[in-house]
């Protein structure tokens, strides 16, 4: 276990609770390409679960590829699913992207468990690595 606390932001509407790990995310916005009525960034609350129903927002926030959203219906969590199977992508300009259930060991020897995707910096300028947090965007990074 981590002994870094992680943020987590919730935004709910009756039904689903929107769950998003800031660290987590890589600024991909494949969530506002996918539900602009739910997520906009230039908005404060920037996630609106209202906007859209519960069937499009799990579809959408399964097609998250960093899995920094998930979500929890009627106080439900959803399940860390453990996959077997595992994948990487490099994406362009961007993280490695590594799918499947992990045991990251960081160098102080903190072991955590990382399930469906995880997104491994690549640039160099991340402020959680070895994870991707975003900032190959702002570095401009290339490759
Ligand atoms: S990583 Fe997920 S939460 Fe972050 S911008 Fe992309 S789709 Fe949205
Ligand atoms: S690749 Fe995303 S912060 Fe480095």
């Amino acid at each position: 276990m981590s002994a870094e606390r992680e943020i987590i932001k919730e935004y709910s509407n009756k039904e689903l609770t929107v769950i998003w790990k800031p660290k987590k995310c890589i600024h991909s916005e494949e969530c506002v390409k996918r539900l602009p009525e739910v997520y906009n960034p230039d908005r404060r609350p920037w996630v609106m679960a209202e906007n859209a129903t519960v069937d499009a927002l799990k579809t959408q926030i399964e097609a998250c590829p960093s899995g920094a959203l998930s979500y929890k219906i009627m106080g439900e969590e959803s399940k860390e699913e453990v996959y077997l199977e595992t994948k990487v992508e490099v994406l362009e300009n961007g993280p490695l992207l590594v799918y499947g259930t992990l045991h990251v060991t960081k160098p102080n020897g903190a072991r955590e468990q990382k399930n469906k995707t995880t997104a491994f910096c690549r640039c160099g300028a991340s402020q959680n690595k070895p994870y991707c947090d975003g900032s190959h965007l702002k570095s401009g990074f290339k490759g």
